[in-house]
């Protein structure tokens, strides 16, 4: 171990020793590193090889962002550089709602996305050496009403659920962007929620934020697979958690809106996920930690 503290481990089989912090290895190299560490670097990336991404530009905090807001009705909006669904706005509007957002996502990283919103699910697919290994779909924190207790308590009993479930990697925080969301449904923290009322209290699908996470990986669209791959290929990366946004998971319609260089190998039951970042890294230990059923 070198940094156990940030998942830092130093793994050796035989003579091989390979360096990791936690799905992130040396064998990802430091430009493949960069492309998906700048949301912009990617969708040049991925566009330059005929991969579909949303409509997007930097912005310049000029007419021309509110020009392409009204070219498109909705953006969302968000830190070039950045992870885990922190300071991206999702369902941006109007001019005041672009403004808040740009100057958020402002404050986490120099420059900042702009993109078209895109309706409909959201697929994380984790490809691990040229092959898809899992597949989930992600949906955002939401609560049920029970006639009886607040949307903040609602949150915060939902928080803890997801936190059990997860081992602490996800929980709802009680922020400006969950008292925004509530408002935008109409509610306030303190209003008690009917029961059996489903109320979404955050836009973005990621885990770390209280997203739900769903493996689909067997009713996977062969084109989302080939689309997912062909994300690695081009990025020309080992271990890469691709984020997808589809009419529906067995549908062949996608756009690509980021690439993880560190993606979550965790919460992709039944999936072999860890048995295959092994195998990439110690490949002439392939199949020995299978169960014996599965070895041939
Ligand atoms: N263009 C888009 N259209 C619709 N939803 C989007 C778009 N871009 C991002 N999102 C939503 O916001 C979430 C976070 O955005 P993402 O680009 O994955 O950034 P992060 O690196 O913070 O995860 C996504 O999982 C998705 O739910
Ligand atoms: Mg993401």
């Amino acid at each position: 171990m070198f940094d156990a503290a940030r998942g830092g481990l130093r793994l050796r089989h035989g003579g091989r020793v390979v360096r990791t912090f936690e799905s992130l290895s040396e064998l990802t190299t430091a430009v493949a590193f960069r492309i998906c560490d700048d949301k912009r670097l990617t969708r040049e990336v991925l566009e330059r090889v005929g991969i579909p991404v949303p409509p997007g530009r930097t912005a310049t905090f000029d007419d021309a962002d509110e020009a392409f807001l009204a070219e498109h009705g909705e953006l969302v909006v968000k830190p070039a550089r950045g992870e885990g669904g922190a300071g991206v706005t999702v369902g941006v509007t109007t001019a005041d709602e672009l403004d808040g957002a740009r100057h958020e996502a402002g404050g986490r990283s120099a420059d900042v996305v702009l993109e078209a919103h895109c309706r409909g699910e959201d697929l994380r697919v984790v490809v691990i050496a040229g092959e898809v290994v899992a597949a989930s779909v992600r949906y955002p924190a939401a609560v049920v009403g029970d006639g009886r207790l607040t949307v903040e308590e609602l949150i915060r009993a939902r928080s803890e659920e997801r936190q059990a479930a997860t081992g602490g990697a996800s929980r709802i925080p009680l922020d400006d962007t969950t008292r925004r969301v509530v408002a935008q449904a109409g509610h306030s923290l303190d209003d008690v929620l009917d029961e059996g009322v489903t109320l979404p209290v955050r836009r973005t699908a990621n885990l770390h934020t209280g997203g739900t996470i769903h493996d689909v990986t067997d009713r996977l669209h062969p084109a989302l697979a080939v689309g997912a791959v062909a994300v690695a290929w081009a990025i020309d990366i080992p271990v890469v958690g691709v984020d997808l946004v589809v009419e529906g998971v067995d549908r062949p319609d996608f756009v690509v809106i980021e690439a993880n260089e560190q993606p979550g190998l965790a919460n992709h039951e039944p999936q072999p996920t860890a048995e295959r970042f092994v195998d990439l890294l110690f490949p002439n230990t392939r199949g020995l930690h299978q169960p014996p059923e599965r070895q041939s």
